[in-house]
């Protein structure tokens, strides 16, 4: 039996929620919903699987607030109340297995393609992301479309709790349309939504207090943010990232998910400075630092032993998320508990993975990841 400290429970202290362990399935998008944005079959078993498994905390793929946001076919919807009965069913079968139900809320801003919203896509300004020279030309938002873009958060967010669900998680990472507007590189307005980091994260405050104004209480508001963003970014831009966070703790949020890749990153590393490991402080110890024990850190990026779990536990993150090891192994926490446990790394076989709950959508998206399935 381990009794590691990822094992003890989580009390988040404004909401009065706890979570049975520090072990969390990261958002995962798996293109398992149907063709409206409603739960499947498929994604009702490869979520409440996880939860029965003893994931702590159950984080829905990023599920839309807009159909203008919606970022892939077979995205997860959170758009309208049509799709609530599906999201009340599916938060019902995590919340059985006593984990807290999450959905990652989102909108993928000049990464929604065109062809499913029948719109161009909106960023924060126009033309197209670094490094996605061949993606679509973005629009620059007006401000309408960022009122209704605020509010579309909040609507969703008012959606999850009537659904049932524990809380939200907004995407603040990976370059969708929360962060086009934090980074430099892709927002170039001039308004009050652009120039300084004041401005820049303006959307994202907006949208988290117009979410904390459409709930109770006892609901969970969480950010997830990511230091590494778009191609040719400088340090600043990076430590930047780490300032957002310190603002959104002092606005009141109930925990921050830094989403590192690889937690054992350094910051020259992430500058893409090669391996200068000791001589540059891991972006793990810079996301512990900037949180300063003030609200549960969530980490995610390679965490695939339970010693992985524990050493970002150690360095004084919160919660371990998983995301790829999760997909071979839905009982992870659950093996970790029962003693020594090695999961093995990729590639998996197929038919391993179907018998892990992985369904037909989600095992062919992720023969497109390079290495991670065989047969
Ligand atoms: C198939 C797949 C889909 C993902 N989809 C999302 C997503 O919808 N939202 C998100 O914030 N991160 C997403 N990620 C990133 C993961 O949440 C996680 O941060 C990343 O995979 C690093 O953790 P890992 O090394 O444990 O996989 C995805 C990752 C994978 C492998």
């Amino acid at each position: 039996m381990n009794s590691a400290s990822f094992l003890r429970p989580l009390a988040f202290k404004r909401t009065g929620v706890t979570a049975p362990n520090r072990i969390a399935l990261a958002a995962m998008t798996n293109q398992q919903s149907l063709p409206d944005g409603s739960v499947s079959d498929d994604e009702y078993n490869w979520l409440t699987r996880r939860a029965e498994g003893g994931f702590g905390i159950v984080t829905t793929c990023a599920a839309h607030v807009h159909p203008r946001g919606r970022g892939w076919p077979g995205a997860l919807g959170i758009d309208s109340d049509a799709l609530l009965p599906g999201l009340k069913r599916l938060a019902d079968g995590i919340r059985a297995h006593n984990a807290l139900a999450l959905v990652q809320i989102f909108h993928g801003g000049a990464r929604a393609p065109a062809e499913l919203a029948g719109l161009p896509p909106l960023s924060a300004s126009a033309g197209t992301l670094p490094g996605d020279s061949n993606g679509q030309p973005a629009v620059e938002a007006t401000e309408d479309d960022i009122a209704e873009v605020i509010a579309a958060f909040a609507a969703a967010a008012r959606r999850a709790e009537a659904g049932g669900w524990d809380g939200v998680e907004l995407h603040g990472a990976h370059g969708y349309l929360l962060a086009q507007f934090l980074s430099p590189l892709s927002n170039r307005r001039r308004d009050r939504w652009g120039g300084v980091l004041d401005n820049r994260m303006r959307l994202l405050r907006e949208a988290l207090a117009a979410v904390k104004a459409a709930v109770s209480p006892r609901f969970l508001i969480g950010v997830r943010l990511s230091p590494r963003v778009f191609p040719g970014q400088d340090a600043d831009v990076t430590r930047e990232v780490f300032a957002v966070a310190r603002t959104l703790i002092r606005d009141s949020i109930d925990f921050i998910h830094f989403s590192l890749w690889d937690f054992r990153t350094t910051l020259t590393e992430a500058e893409g400075g090669g391996n200068a490991s000791g001589a540059t402080p891991r972006l793990l110890n810079l996301a512990v630092e900037s949180v300063g024990g003030e609200c549960p850190l969530f980490v995610a990026g390679k965490i695939h032993t339970p010693a992985d779990a524990a050493e970002v536990t150690a360095a004084g993150a919160d919660v371990a998320a998983l995301g790829r090891a999760a997909i071979p192994y839905p009982d992870w926490p659950r093996q970790a508990a029962a003693g020594p446990f090695n999961p093995a790394h990729p590639p998996y076989r197929a038919d391993n993975l179907t018998a892990a709950a992985v369904g037909a959508p989600f095992l062919d998206y992720l023969r497109r990841w390079p290495g991670f399935v065989k047969g």
